[in-house]
């Protein structure tokens, strides 16, 4: 066992852990966030992203000991206070998702927001390559997205995307 310390949700936190345990598993099980999912265990679905440091990561495919001193970010952290303007938009859309699928695809497009404040939809979809859903259709994601990053038709929105101290979207992820 090794204790480790990261900053999860803008929080220190510590643990132990074993030399071989995956992130997804001590945040699910050892500090009690709930929001990334297992689907496959082998980085093939994107139930289990997170953010390390600002960038979406299968935490299925991560050591807990590979994030000692870095930045985690979950669903949880990015809508403490209130929903994110991401997720606001995916309701405005009826593009919300179940529960298993729904935390790793705001978090993938949350990261290509942080890189990209007015994404193509082509860059939209790439975003989401890795994040799989065979119930619905994702053609209300990319609504809601698009609507989200137009300036002309949301200009708070997209002034937000812009700031991560505003954007509630944007959580504090520093690395970017
Ligand atoms: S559980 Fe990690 S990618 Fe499927
Ligand atoms: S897996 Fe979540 S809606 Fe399809």
């Amino acid at each position: 066992m090794k204790e480790i310390s990261f900053v999860l949700n803008n929080e220190e936190r510590s643990v132990s852990v074993e030399a071989n345990e995956v992130l997804l598993d001590v945040l699910r099980e050892k500090l009690g966030v709930k929001s990334p999912k297992c689907g496959c265990e082998r980085g093939d679905c994107g139930a289990c992203t997170v953010l390390l440091d600002g960038k979406a990561v299968r935490s299925c495919l991560v050591l807990a000991i590979e994030v000692e001193n870095h930045r985690i970010t979950t669903v949880e952290g990015i809508s403490a206070e209130k929903l994110s303007a991401l997720q606001e938009a995916f309701i405005q859309f009826n593009a919300f998702q179940c529960g298993y699928c729904a935390p790793g695809i705001i978090l993938a497009v949350t990261e290509l927001l942080l890189q990209h404040p007015h994404p193509s939809l082509e860059q939209i979809k790439e975003s989401m390559a890795g994040n799989l859903c065979r119930c619905t259709g994702y053609s209300p994601i990319f609504d809601a997205i698009m609507a989200l990053t137009k300036v002309e038709q949301h200009a708070d929105a997209a002034e937000n995307v812009t700031s991560q101290d505003q954007h509630p979207a944007l959580p504090n992820v520093e690395g970017k």
